[in-house]
């Protein structure tokens, strides 16, 4: 057998004359989990979309077991056996669980029928053995994003692939999925199935990778590391971004004791029961849960965007009627969604999304004025470092975690004070992430308050003034951050569930 199953050599790519890969080489051995580190925008995802045919290489070669492949299309790639699971996902909403997972690739029975009962068993039996309780006939738009996400990746292994690529798969995982899909990973494994592993979480790349690839810029930093026992967090980093990062959580507490928003005994009948909360001005409050936890529909309703059943919100002293987005814009309260898809004007520029719900200053006679909005959005990707090319730039074209810094800039550019933040750092790397931080610290400072929904742990801890627990729809613990550990997040979140 060739040392490698596959191998990406000298592999150059550039969009609109602007170079993204600088003649990458990349190899993957068999039964390996390869991990591809690298800030937003260092060509991660380019370089794999060139492996599943989505891309083409502008000069550089693709060898399949040796052999030199000419990648065509993302079908063909599957037919050479790389499956890839893409960072955005790619389900169709409408349709049930189980024809997203077979969809193009329904198993026939003897007669060339398609054998939906077939199909099903296997699916059930998958997530059976991983011990997901969901309904496969269910349609895939009720489950939320981490499910989807899950039921994302069963799509692709339950292909005959020798290679899978993971997209930073767990960036809508809770800790106890991330465990069962880690599980996944090792059983796969063991059948010689190769992986490359994209992931910002850094901490992944010591449970679960056996090699690591840096990229910075398009190139890759060093030669792929062989021994991962032998590098620490510290060293990643400083591959990744050309620095160190001294403080990774830098917390600043401007907790006062006003109240800004208290939710009384909240429902939607549905997903949250009972909920009571108050969120002073200048706290951080956590929100920490598991997928089902319910706390998703939670921030959604505060924006309007689900009703309450029962309960009621105060809110600056006042009796508060959620009623639909825009009444919560006007009562500038702001909400970043976890899927970026929801949250941007992906067709539009930088510049559009950033300033779209912003009118002073930069709308005159009933016309935007572009020049204001470009000054405006320039700001914004000078304080967060975006990396664009310019406010005019559309949205769709940039990485994945540059996407997620505009998100969190057109909140902040109109003015809000109360902040819901599903996930805000999701896919976000780690260099960018201290400046979401920072920016979280200067929202407080000034003012204003943040709810933030969390599933990364050590972000949780970091920056929440205090966090609220839920499972099930219902809050089961309000700890302060200050002196609440990991495993009691966990337990208060899953109890008798953690294996
Ligand atoms: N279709 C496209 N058109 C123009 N530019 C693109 C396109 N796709 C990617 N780029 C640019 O190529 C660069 C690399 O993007 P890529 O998505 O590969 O980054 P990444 O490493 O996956 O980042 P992230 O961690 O944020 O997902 C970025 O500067 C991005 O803006
Ligand atoms: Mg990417």
């Amino acid at each position: 057998m060739a040392e490698y199953i596959l191998e990406m050599k000298d592999i150059v790519k550039s969009f609109y004359g602007i170079t993204v890969l600088r003649g990458v080489n990349f190899g993957v051995r068999p039964g390996e989990v390869h991990v591809l580190l690298g800030e937003n925008g260092a060509g991660k995802s380019t370089l794999m979309k060139i492996l599943s045919g989505v891309y083409k290489a502008d000069s550089g070669d693709i060898l399949i077991d040796g052999e030199k492949a000419t990648v065509r299309d993302p079908a063909h790639s599957l037919a050479l056996g790389i499956g890839m699971v893409y960072q955005e996902l790619s389900l169709v909403p409408e349709v049930s669980v189980v024809e997203n997972i077979w969809l193009g690739n329904l198993p026939a029975n003897k007669m060339k029928f398609v054998d939906w009962e077939a199909a099903k068993k296997k699916t059930k039996q998958i997530f059976d053995e991983l011990g997901i309780d969901i309904d496969i006939n269910a349609k895939t738009s009720s489950y939320d994003l981490g499910i989807q996400q899950l039921i994302e990746i069963f799509r692709v292994i339950s292909k005959d692939v020798k290679i899978v690529i993971l997209d930073e798969p767990t960036s809508s995982l809770t800790d106890v999925e991330v465990e069962k899909l880690f599980h996944i990973i090792s059983e796969l494994k063991k059948q010689g199935i190769s992986f490359v592993y994209i992931t910002h979480k850094l901490e992944e790349v010591f449970e679960i990778g056996d090699r690591v690839t840096v990229l910075r810029d398009g190139s890759t930093i060093g030669s792929t590391i062989e021994n991962i026992g032998e590098t620490t967090e510290d060293d990643l980093v400083r591959m990744m971004v050309g620095r160190t990062i001294d403080e990774q959580y830098p917390k600043v507490s401007s907790v006062t004791p006003e109240v800004m928003l208290e939710a009384r005994g909240v429902s939607d009948g549905k997903n949250f029961f009972d909920v009571s909360f108050a969120l002073h001005k200048g706290e951080v409050l956590g929100v920490a849960g598991l997928v089902g936890s319910g706390r998703s529909n939670l921030a959604r309703a505060l924006f309007g965007l689900r009703r309450l059943t029962k309960g009621e919100i105060i809110y600056k002293g006042k009796r508060y009627t959620p009623k639909n987005p825009s009444h919560a814009i006007e009562n500038r309260f702001g909400l970043i969604t976890k899927d970026r898809k929801d949250g941007l004007l992906l067709h539009m520029p930088i510049r559009t999304n950033i300033c779209v719900s912003k009118k002073d200053g930069l709308v005159k006679g009933g016309f935007r004025l572009r020049g204001n909005e470009n000054k405006e959005a320039e700001k914004y990707i000078k304080l967060l470092n975006i990396d664009a090319s310019s406010p005019g730039q559309k949205a769709r074209d940039l990485s994945g975690g540059n996407q997620q810094k505009v998100a969190v800039a057109r909140w902040i550019c109109n003015g809000t004070e109360l902040f819901i933040m599903d996930e805000p750092t999701r896919g976000v790397d780690v260099g960018a992430r201290v400046e979401v931080y920072n920016l979280i610290n200067e929202i407080t400072a000034n003012g204003g308050a943040v709810l933030m929904i969390s599933s990364d742990m050590p972000e949780l801890l970091g920056i929440s003034d205090n966090i609220m627990v839920m499972k099930k729809g219902r809050v089961t613990a309000m700890l302060e951050s200050g002196e609440c550990t990991q495993e009691l997040i966990l337990e208060k979140a899953a109890g008798s569930e953690i294996k």
